[in-house]
């Protein structure tokens, strides 16, 4: 099976490049009924759009245009497809650097499986990060699903170069990131984030940074043991994201420092309920959630193409050469990443939620609409800037 597409019930396939007219997805498995608008994606996509201070240069407005699946504002049950088209493409540069692959990127590897001769080499075709819009676009029609359930995505950047944000953070914190540039997970370092990236582009270098996600409301009982553990498939989804090299859950590294006795986590009654005192594991156990909010966080490395020098090989000589990455590129990935992430959560676990019955496979009913509506209406309000950053 080729590896273009994710989710059993809730199914995306996304398709288009970098450089190519337009990135798509067609997303298949949603309920009828679900109401649903270019706005709505419009909206989810503002999050992870270049073009403003601090993000790659490249100018995309990316409106998503609906094509299929969708009848007087809401879905049939027939496959979503939805289009956004690539309006700042510039290849120049990539036509001067296709024989010096840049090391982090995916040139040289999509070389090797595919061959040069087939090889899109502008602006990293299928592996640039690009791709992602189709994922948020489909991660918009997911959170929004998710809505019947009350089950919230958030995401924020908790560290950026080093800088790591310490204090508790809170869903709310984690939700008000939206309306922060730097999505830091507290307000006051936005400041520090912002200095650290201002350096780092003076200096033609890029940033590595850690994503923190909460979701709350989680139902209990979403998973399949146990090769499609809710754990594994999140770990997957993330892990699929271009940059991201790694994922824990809960508390998840710092496990390996610890004693049973410091993080067996307890289970005890609060209101007449079972639950877990710490919440260590990040609300899944044994591969289903808890009912505790699901909370992990995953790393996306320093963009790899920056203007410093770096050493290469030009694959027609095999000799070794110096290049400095021309084209325009995010000095930190990390940052319109958190949108992605927040995509790739909602879209597992509505996968898990219509696999389990939580929520419908074939049609809402009115009830769920009203419901749906006036929940996705408070989301979309906590965001003050409403169409996120210019
Ligand atoms: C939103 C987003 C934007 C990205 N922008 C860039 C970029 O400007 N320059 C770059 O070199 N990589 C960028 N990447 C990362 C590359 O796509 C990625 O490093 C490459 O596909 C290699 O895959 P890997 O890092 O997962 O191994 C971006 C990724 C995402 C998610």
């Amino acid at each position: 099976m080729p590896g273009n597409s994710f989710g059993k019930m809730f199914r995306i396939t996304t398709f288009g490049e970098s450089h190519g007219p337009l990135i798509g997805v067609v997303v298949d498995g949603v309920p009828a009924g679900l109401p649903i608008s270019e706005d709505d994606i419009n909206f989810e996509l503002s999050f992870r759009r270049p073009g403003y201070a601090y993000t790659s240069p490249r100018r995309e407005q990316d409106r998503a245009k609906i094509v299929s699946g969708v009848f007087n504002g809401r879905t049939t049950g027939a496959p979503i497809a939805i289009v956004v088209e690539n309006t700042d493409v510039d290849s120049s540069y990539y036509e001067k650097m296709k024989y010096t692959p840049r090391p982090g990127h995916a040139d040289l590897p999509y070389i090797f499986r595919y061959g040069f001769e087939n090889w899109d080499y502008r602006g990293g075709g299928r592996a640039s990060g690009r791709e992602t819009v189709a994922r948020v676009a489909a991660g918009a029609i997911a959170k929004k699903l998710l809505m019947l359930l009350d089950t919230k995505v958030a995401g924020c950047v908790e560290a950026v170069d080093g800088t790591r944000i310490k204090e508790g953070i809170t869903f709310e914190d984690v939700l008000k990131s939206r309306c922060r540039r730097f999505r830091a997970c507290k307000e006051e370092y936005e400041v520090t984030f912002q200095k650290i990236l201002e350096e780092a582009i003076k200096e033609g270098d890029s940033v590595g940074a850690l994503v923190r996600v909460v979701v709350d409301g989680v139902p209990r009982g979403l998973g399949e043991p146990v090769f499609d553990k809710l754990k594994a498939d999140l770990a997957k989804a993330v892990m699929s994201i271009p940059a991201v090299i790694g994922f824990e859950l809960g508390i998840g590294f710092e496990a390996a420092y610890k004693r049973g006795s410091e993080v067996s986590d307890e289970l005890i009654v609060v209101n007449g309920d079972i639950r877990w005192r710490n919440n260590f594991y990040g609300g899944i156990v044994g591969g289903i959630s808890t009912g505790e909010q699901i909370v992990f966080r995953c790393v996306f490395k320093p963009t790899s193409s920056i203007r410093k020098p770096i050493k290469t090989v030009d694959i027609r000589t095999l000799e070794e050469k110096t290049i400095v990455v021309e084209g325009r590129h995010d000095p930190c990935i990390g940052i319109r990443g958190v949108a992605v992430v927040e995509a790739m959560t909602a879209i597992t676990l509505v996968d898990h939620a219509i696999r389990s019955g939580l929520i419908p496979s074939t049609r809402l009913s009115q009830k769920d609409v009203d419901v749906v509506e006036d929940r996705w209406k408070r989301y979309r309000e906590i965001c003050q800037h409403g169409e996120g950053y210019q």
